[in-house]
């Protein structure tokens, strides 16, 4: 019989793309998810739970009808500019909602979570390609909660028992190669989305933030990780944990940084068309590159991203937008 795993989250970027991968390895996916910032239409992989984190009863309810073997904890928010103006928020929903979730899961007895952590908790990294073993000092109120759950998970472990793998993406990027899910967010703030916007939407013109970096070109670099890598990532993660692996952090990335300009001048390459753009102010808690050292996870659990060039990650993104143009048009 198929093993169970709770997704909570579920509904939203990674989540779905990690939801697509787990039901296709054969796990019976049940998506929990407050759809606050998740969306209806990216749930076509398992079962789906309408709830709250920070509802224990909606947690209960859940854990006691599906009786999950692991979770995969996406749920949070995200957004490291609404954190540094709100933190509460961050607290409240990133913090304290995994910590009602890790109650849940000491009542029922689940013994096994992956976590969506970030590099946003390493702040501004002292090395390049960067490793697991740097500190974690984060400048942002959203890196931080990040942090905090990892702690807490640490102690969950000696209360409880619940073994973690905690995965800190660098930039997810990148859709579904099939068109059905991609990377959707309301407002969009990340690069490649606006990129891909600038090239379908005569009216929008890209601002490039800040070209004065200690950088190659004067713009930031970052690694770009193919979304469906990361989903990857997270099922070698699970089965990792089934087979009795210890607690752990890895880094997800490529090993590869990538400019913003490099970013630019790929989505017009990919795309034939021109990405209106300006250059701007720095944004604020920026670091100027953020590469990972991705040895790590290929020597623990085995996964090396095989779909992660810049130009598939455009071309897949650019397929996903396109086919929402389709859907639109046609409804
Ligand atoms: N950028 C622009 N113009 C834009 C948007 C982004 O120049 O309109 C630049 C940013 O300054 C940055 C790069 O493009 O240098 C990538 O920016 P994104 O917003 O796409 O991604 P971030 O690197 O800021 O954020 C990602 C994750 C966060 C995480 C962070 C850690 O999305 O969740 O990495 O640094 F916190």
């Amino acid at each position: 019989m198929s093993k169970t795993v709770l997704v909570t989250g579920g509904a939203g970027y990674v989540g779905s793309h990690c939801c697509k991968a787990f039901s296709e390895a054969g796990w019976r996916v049940v998506v929990f998810d407050n759809f606050s910032r998740g969306w209806r239409d990216f749930v076509q992989f398992g079962e789906v739970v309408e709830g709250d984190l920070l509802s224990p009863e909606d947690l209960d309810a859940a854990f006691e009808t599906y009786k999950p073997d692991a979770v995969a904890h996406f749920a949070a928010f995200a957004y490291v500019g609404e954190s540094v103006e709100q933190p509460g928020l961050y607290y409240e929903n990133n913090v304290m909602g995994t910590v009602r979730l890790l109650d849940a899961m000491a009542k029922a007895g689940t013994k096994q979570i992956i976590f969506s952590s970030t590099c946003a908790t390493y702040g501004v990294p002292e090395k390049m390609p960067m490793t697991e073993d740097l500190p974690q000092r984060p400048i942002n109120p959203y890196g931080m909660s990040k942090l905090f759950v990892e702690k807490v998970l640490d102690d969950y472990e000696v209360a409880h028992g619940i073994r973690s793998v905690k995965l800190r993406y660098f930039n997810a990027a990148g859709a579904s190669p099939d068109g059905e899910i991609g990377e959707r967010h309301e407002p969009e703030t990340h690069l490649i989305p606006l990129c891909i916007e600038g090239v379908l939407n005569d009216t929008f013109k890209l601002t490039i933030f800040g070209d004065d970096f200690d950088t190659r070109d004067g713009t930031c670099i970052r690694d770009y990780i193919h979304v469906m890598d990361l989903a990857d990532a997270h099922l070698k993660a699970l089965d990792y944990l089934e087979a009795g692996g210890a607690s752990d952090a890895f880094n997800l990335g490529t090993g590869t940084g990538t400019s913003v300009m490099e970013i630019v001048e790929a989505v017009e390459r990919v795309t034939g068309k021109p990405v209106p753009r300006s250059v701007g102010p720095r944004r604020p808690g920026d670091p100027p590159a953020l590469v990972a050292s991705a040895e790590k996870a290929a020597q623990v659990l085995g996964w090396t991203p095989v779909q992660s060039g810049v130009d598939r990650v455009i071309e897949t993104a650019y397929g996903w937008h396109l086919k929402e143009i389709e859907r639109k048009t046609a409804r």
